[in-house]
């Protein structure tokens, strides 16, 4: 037993750096390191362009699929505030979070998806940006499936489930 306690604590040590190494094992990772390349002018980092393209507006097609996802997207990241019926009741607020706006008031009915997906990139007052959360082809869809919620007066697709 005490054996076993000396053995592992000796290859404990062993593992560590000493600082009694040769400088060039050592220092052996940085050789694997790459290079310095300035990037030159007029380069965008690759996904930027893809990502920009993927926001602007009309965005894709409405479409069933796409509505449908918007719905799933909706429930996992606006519902726990803005209630599965738009109603700002979602679980968050009542817990005390500020609550947010019902989607069926007329000012926020007025909002076409394109303005909605970017309350979503950008967030608004009190609601912070989903951007690095929610994909630019999620954020059409949760937009389009938010207009539906509304034209719908706020039933949610889904039926026999109970609001959080
Ligand atoms: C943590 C709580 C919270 C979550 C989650 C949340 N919101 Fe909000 N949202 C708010 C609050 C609070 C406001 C009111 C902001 C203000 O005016 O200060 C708001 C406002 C809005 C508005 C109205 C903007 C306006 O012009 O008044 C829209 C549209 C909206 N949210 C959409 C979404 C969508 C879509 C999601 C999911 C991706 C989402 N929100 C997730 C809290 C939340």
């Amino acid at each position: 037993m005490r054996l076993a306690v000396v053995m592992i604590g000796l290859s404990l040590l062993t593992s560590c750096d000493t600082g009694t190494e040769q400088r060039d094992e050592v220092a052996s990772t940085r050789t694997v390191q790459r290079p310095y390349v300035p990037v030159p002018p007029g380069v965008i980092p690759r996904g930027t362009a893809a990502q920009e393209a993927a926001l602007a507006a009309p965005g894709p097609q409405v479409t069933p699929g796409l509505i449908a996802r918007g719905e799933e997207r909706f429930r996992a990241f606006c519902s726990p505030c803005h209630g599965l019926s738009g109603r700002g009741d979602g679980t968050v607020v009542s817990r005390g979070f500020p609550p947010p706006p019902s989607y069926h008031e007329e000012r926020v009915k007025a909002l076409s998806a394109e303005q909605i997906a970017t309350v979503i990139t950008e967030g608004r007052g009190r609601m912070f940006s989903y951007a690095d959360r929610v994909l630019p082809e999620d954020r059409w869809a949760i937009a389009h499936y938010v207009k539906q919620l509304q034209a719908e007066g706020g039933t949610p697709m889904r039926q026999g489930e109970a609001s959080p």
